[in-house]
């Protein structure tokens, strides 16, 4: 029984993993995240038996810790698959760039850059951590990590992409954690990949001033002169049926490891 552990399914790309992972009755999916409320969604919205959501904060390394705990049994102590999924991206600096938020507000640019570094970093350090030693036990030994075309520096370089520099630095970062985990564990057959979903519409700049939305037109037309064939986000629906089919392709042996690629494969564009 193919197993999947999940960050960040209560809402976004996230929601989509449990979504189609479970269609197979033969896989099983933990979602990790709020339980309360993503208990609610998962069973007005899908009831499957194979979906189950364990409590846990990435902030929190107890939560985590204690997470194992109740995630072992369901999986009878073997983990095939991590998909760090979730992460934080502040509305205060994804609108500006690093010079103008330092002058906005030093301590709070400080305050942005640690939260970002806190759960899109440190928070998937800690899981990776923690779940290792089922994934030595488990099958497939791949740990998957969201990652974005922000932490490209040649396509931020080369197109002057100037928003959500903590969250970029905090992606570059973690893009830099994958490789040491695969410098670690490649020996022992484990895969560490990112994965950048592409531009999804989960709903980020829905309450957006028209200023800030100036910003984002702005980003958007040198993304399409990075790629001439982007229009439009796609949806999360869209975007997790690309990433499973890279996850499913992806393997040690192909040169995938610690490397940080498209939703649309390999040495592809970001969008
Ligand atoms: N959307 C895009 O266009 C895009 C592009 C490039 C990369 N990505 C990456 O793809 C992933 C998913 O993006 P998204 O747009 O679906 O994000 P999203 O809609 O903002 O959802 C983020 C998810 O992460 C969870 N989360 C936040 N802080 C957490 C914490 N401390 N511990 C555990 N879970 C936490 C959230 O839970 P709550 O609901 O409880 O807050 C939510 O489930 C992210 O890693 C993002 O950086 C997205």
């Amino acid at each position: 029984m193919p197993s999947y552990l999940i960050t960040g399914v209560s809402r976004g790309i996230g929601f989509g993993f449990p979504r189609q992972i479970s269609e197979d009755p033969n896989n099983v999916v933990v979602g990790l995240r709020d339980k309360t409320a993503t208990d609610k969604k998962v069973l007005v919205e899908l009831n499957r038996p194979n979906i189950h959501i364990v409590q846990a904060d990435l902030t929190d390394y107890e939560s985590l810790k204690k997470s194992v705990d109740i995630v072992a049994p369901i999986i009878n102590g073997s983990l095939d698959h991590i998909i760090a999924n979730a992460g934080y991206i502040s509305k205060w600096s994804q609108y500006s760039g690093i010079g103008v938020l330092g002058e906005m507000d030093p301590k709070r640019l400080e305050e942005d850059m640690l939260e970002c570094f806190k759960i899109n970093v440190i928070g998937n350090i800690h899981l990776f951590n923690i779940y290792m030693p089922l994934i030595l036990e488990g099958h497939a030994k791949k740990v998957i990590t969201l990652s974005s075309g922000h932490a490209d520096n040649e396509l931020a370089r080369g197109f002057k992409l100037l928003l959500s520099a903590p969250y970029a630095v905090s992606k570059a970062a973690m893009n830099a954690a994958a490789v040491k985990f695969h410098a670690q564990y490649a020996d022992q057959g484990v895969l560490f990949l990112n994965i950048c979903p592409g531009f999804v519409d989960t709903g980020m700049y829905d309450d957006a001033t028209e200023e800030q939305m100036k910003a984002v037109t702005g980003q958007g037309a040198a993304f399409r002169k990075y790629s001439p064939s982007f229009s439009a986000t796609t949806t999360p629906e869209e975007a997790v049926a690309k990433i499973l089919a890279q996850i499913h392709l992806a393997s040690l042996e192909t040169g995938y490891g610690g490397d940080f690629i498209s939703h649309r494969g390999k040495g592809e564009k970001w969008l």
